[in-house]
């Protein structure tokens, strides 16, 4: 089975290093018009993530953690404090791959040159970017619809194509938005255990937002609880166990369980 994080490894993913994101005292506002009060989505944010760790984040609706990402993925930057990818001076955008949470395919590209934009981004030529892609049309359920526009696609097969298209750059940072989110739940395990996999042989530095705690435990090494708006750090959960992890042992495992526990107390 092909559990590779891109299809044909280019040369910058072979030596890709892998840098660990910090953000030290961390906020972000938004003015929003005169009449309305600034929001601010996240207030003294402080988290590290190493460099070969899956970092969960789980929080309410609404308090930062889309914003978070984006800051990660270097498309915003902080009102005050500090975000890095791998060193104060790295290139934030260059470092991470962002998968945002509304997939944002392009309507007048196929789903195969959807996947494939990324690697054009990056100066691959779009036959080699569309011959890279491909391979892994068939491993996640999408063969056959690769001249598909996205109109003609399921929800469920447009996220999974804005998760290839996250994929293929092999980029040593993923800031993953709830990535398989309106997937069903068939299809959601498969995925979950594909990038369990495909991490434990390509390991990266990932940021994880999900709102599904068991796949917080199922995937990262810690998860963290943010609080309602601003956003900040109220617990912090380290997960016991090599990944990738038993998914069975995961729903016996009374560690694991007070955990989800935890986390759902910290939740409110
Ligand atoms: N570009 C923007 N302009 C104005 N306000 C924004 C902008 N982006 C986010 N916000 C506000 O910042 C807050 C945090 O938004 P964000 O999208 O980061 O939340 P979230 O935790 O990802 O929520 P959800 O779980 O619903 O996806 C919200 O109150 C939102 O209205
Ligand atoms: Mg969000």
């Amino acid at each position: 089975m092909q559990t590779k994080l891109q299809a044909t490894p280019a040369p910058e993913a072979r030596s890709a290093h892998r840098p660990g994101v910090v953000l030290s005292g961390v906020q972000r506002r938004f003015t929003a018009g005169r009449r309305r009060e600034p929001v601010v989505a996240l207030h003294g944010l402080d988290l590290a993530v190493e460099g070969e760790e899956v970092l969960g984040v789980v929080g309410p609706s609404g308090c930062g953690k889309s914003t978070l990402l984006e800051l990660v993925a270097g498309l915003q930057e902080p009102d005050a404090g500090e975000v890095c990818v791998g060193g104060a001076t790295a290139d934030r955008r260059a470092a991470c791959s962002y998968m945002p949470q509304r997939d944002l395919l392009l309507p007048w590209r196929d789903a195969l040159g959807n996947a494939a934009i990324a690697l054009e981004c990056q100066g691959v030529g779009r036959r080699e970017a569309r011959r890279r892609a491909a391979p892994l049309f068939e491993r996640f359920g999408l063969a056959q619809f690769e001249r598909a526009r996205p109109s003609e696609l399921s929800g469920g097969m447009r996220q999974r194509v804005a998760f290839l298209r996250t994929l293929l750059p092999g980029r040593p940072v993923l800031a993953l938005d709830e990535p398989f989110a309106a997937l069903d739940a068939i299809t959601r395990t498969g995925m979950q255990q594909w990038l369990a996999d495909a991490l434990a042989s390509e390991p990266r530095t990932v940021v994880l937002v999900t709102h599904d705690i068991e796949e917080a435990l199922f995937l990262a090494d810690r998860v963290v609880v943010l609080s309602p708006r601003p956003g900040r750090v109220v617990a912090e959960l380290d997960v016991p166990g090599e990944r990738p992890r038993d998914r069975r042992a995961a729903v016996t495992d009374p560690e694991l369980a007070r955990l989800r526990e935890l986390a759902l107390e910290a939740l409110g």
